[in-house]
């Protein structure tokens, strides 16, 4: 497919580069926490079950949100997860999920900091949406944590 090069906001290369590293992170997290929804187990599995399913799609529309900026901006979008952890216990799970959600606020704040930077308020303004969202599965994660 033909890259855009029509959009009247011009951005670097690496911050294009950025956005790809977060689709990147979204398609990792996104199955993460599907097959850890998946693999559940035991009694406390049950508290963190429906969250573990609601935040996946969550990631993923964050996938798809990421990928049109991208596109448009005339970059194209990774299909390759980063590396997937999926845990052999809930615990083990969680606070794999906790430190990913870490990584995701810190790239955010960069990315949106960056787009500011190369006036590009929309890319910023979308960044700062997802960040919101980053922010409260990381008080989920750490919050079931606590229990486990
Ligand atoms: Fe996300
Ligand atoms: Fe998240």
């Amino acid at each position: 497919m033909a890259e855009k090069s029509d959009a009247i906001t011009k951005v670097s290369k690496a911050l294009l580069n950025q956005l790809n590293e977060a689709i990147a992170r979204e398609l990792q997290v996104a199955i993460q926490y599907m097959w850890q929804h998946v693999q559940w187990g035991g009694v406390k599995g049950f508290a963190v079950h429906d969250e573990l399913k609601s935040i996946g799609i969550a990631e993923m529309k964050h996938a798809e949100a990421i990928a049109e900026r991208l596109f448009y901006l005339g970059g194209i979008p990774t299909t390759k997860p980063t590396p997937i952890f999926v845990g052999n216990t809930l615990k083990e799970m969680i606070q794999r999920d906790v430190k990913d959600e870490e990584g995701a606020i810190t790239l955010y704040k960069q990315i949106t900091e960056a787009a500011i930077k190369e006036g590009d308020v929309t890319t910023a303004f979308l960044f700062k949406q997802i960040l919101q969202q980053e922010e409260d599965h990381h008080d989920t994660f750490t919050t079931l944590l606590e229990d486990l």
